[in-house]
């Protein structure tokens, strides 16, 4: 039979909502899908393709090809919610910074007042889509609020569908996902439910990719998943401080074990240490999950994929200071990139701001360059500082920083130069012209080990990498 046409809504216009609907409109012309966010001036971006408030590649001519037609942006969350058969939940699940679990818990509260909000205003049957990541049984909370209106309380269905998509790339994960995991009740309204969401995917997504489980393993599997991936990058993180005391090179080992089918080649690069708005939130939530839960050495077997990112950050930055010579006070040291990774403008818990904050505190000049990120932006995070480690004191920050939009500026008069990000312009700048505007000896410092090493050590660089003796 044909499928139904659904009418769509999306509480929260982020960076999973926002493109998620944007794929869905256009893969389901059937389907009517609104987006609806308490913030006005985010959603008048997203009604205007040329200035979304995120950037993705593909994403602007998804909304051309679907704005006003079947996609729609508002700030009316009441009328949005009414009039949906399937709504997802995608607000922001931050780290909590203050009370109970402050630095590991997942803060809810945006989550509780959506379905409080969704409880007071529903009065037809809805599929509640649990979008946002969050701790395993958090389902359960959602139909406890839901419970609080009884009117509503046997409409509702929740299922949670979590996201899998990365930045930079979300269009295409989206349109072409590895696989789409939908978790339900185990009953045979629960069962309908995760059927109709299926049915949605089902337009663009193969049905054998298409994955359904149980509430808990849903929400368990979003969790894990990126518990996983920054697994990875911790493991051959600490490798590469092993090659760096034995003589081995970890790229070389990397590419030796990622040979084995078992083991696999992605994700095996070492770098200055791991960033994004996921990784360290979510392994913290579920460090935080499992000491509450009373399992000490689950949670402190997690708990140290972060203290190995934390020591990859400092660590590289330790090498930076003994290699000039024990002391970088008063001098100029260009650091290039500070974005997360590459690709995006986003900053979120850049493992650059954790660099650029020790070398303030050995009291180096810096000059930022990085071909993304938002003047505003850098400095809000430089005020901030790093969020595992925020400043124990005010720095002088405008005295000691300066954000350059031309990278040659930025090395001028340079003693160092420190990769944090692997854009891809950084391998094709013209090295001789550096070298010749650098104090010497000029030191290059390769936080993500993309630069040819062996030529810029022809050029007369003195270069450090990750992973490999000097
Ligand atoms: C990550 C996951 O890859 C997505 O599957 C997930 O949906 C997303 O989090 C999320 O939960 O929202 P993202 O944070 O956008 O996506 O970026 P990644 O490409 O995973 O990179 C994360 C960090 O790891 C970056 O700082 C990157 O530079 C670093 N990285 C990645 C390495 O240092 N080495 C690698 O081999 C790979």
């Amino acid at each position: 039979s044909a499928p139904r046409a659904e009418k769509i809504c999306c509480l929260g216009a982020g960076y999973v909502g926002g493109p998620t609907m944007c794929v869905i409109a256009k893969n389901c012309p059937d389907c009517k899908v609104t987006v609806a966010d308490l913030f006005a001036d985010k959603i008048a971006q997203w009604q205007d393709p040329d200035h979304l408030p995120i950037f993705e590649p593909g994403l602007s001519d998804l909304v051309r090809a679907t704005l006003g037609k079947n996609l729609f942006f508002t700030t009316d969350l009441e009328s949005a919610i009414r009039e949906a058969d399937i709504i997802f939940v995608a607000v922001g699940t931050p780290t909590k910074t203050v009370g109970i679990g402050s630095g590991h818990a997942a803060n809810l509260c945006f989550l509780e007042s959506a379905a409080r909000l969704i409880a007071r205003v529903a009065t037809t049957p809805k599929i509640i889509v649990e979008k946002s990541t969050v701790p395993v049984r958090n389902a359960e909370t959602l139909m406890r609020i839901f419970t609080t209106n009884p009117d509503s309380a046997r409409l509702f269905q929740v299922v949670n569908n979590p996201e899998f998509l990365a930045e930079g790339t979300a269009v295409n994960d989206l349109l072409h996902p590895d696989r789409v995991l939908i978790g339900g009740q185990t009953t045979p309204a629960g069962h309908e439910a995760v059927r109709r969401l299926a049915d949605v995917y089902a337009h663009w997504v193969p049905r054998e990719r298409i994955i359904t489980t149980n509430l808990w393993s849903s929400e368990c599997s979003k969790l894990v998943a990126n518990a996983f991936l920054a697994q990875r990058i911790s493991s051959i993180n600490s490798i590469s401080e092993l090659c760096e005391a034995t003589g081995a090179d970890v790229d070389e080992v990397a590419r030796a074990i990622g040979m084995d089918s078992r083991i696999g080649a992605k994700f095996l690069k070492s770098s200055v240490g791991f960033g994004g708005s996921c990784f360290q939130k979510d392994i913290l939530n579920l460090v935080y999950l499992s000491q509450s839960l009373g399992l000490t050495e689950v949670a402190d077997y997690w708990e140290q994929v972060i203290t190995i990112n934390q020591h990859q950050k400092a660590r590289f930055t330790e090498r930076i200071v003994h290699s000039m010579f024990h002391t970088i006070t008063g001098k100029k040291i260009a650091v290039l990139g500070f974005a997360f990774k590459k690709d995006t403008g986003d900053t979120r818990e850049t493992p650059a701001l954790d660099v650029v904050y020790k070398m303030l505190d050995e009291g180096a000049n810096l000059a930022i360059y990085d071909p993304k990120v938002p003047d505003e932006l850098m400095w809000e995070d430089l005020r901030h500082g790093p969020s595992l480690s925020p400043p124990a004191r005010p720095m002088p920050l405008e005295e000691r920083i300066s954000h350059v939009t031309d990278v040659y500026q930025a090395v001028e008069g340079a003693h160092a130069i420190v990769v944090c990000t692997e854009w891809d312009e950084f391998k094709t700048l013209d090295y001789e012209r550096i070298f010749g505007s650098m104090v010497k000896p000029a030191f290059i410092f390769d936080g993500r080990n993309i630069l040819d090493h062996q030529r810029l050590f022809q050029i007369g660089f003195e270069v450090h990498s990750l992973g490999r003796r000097p």
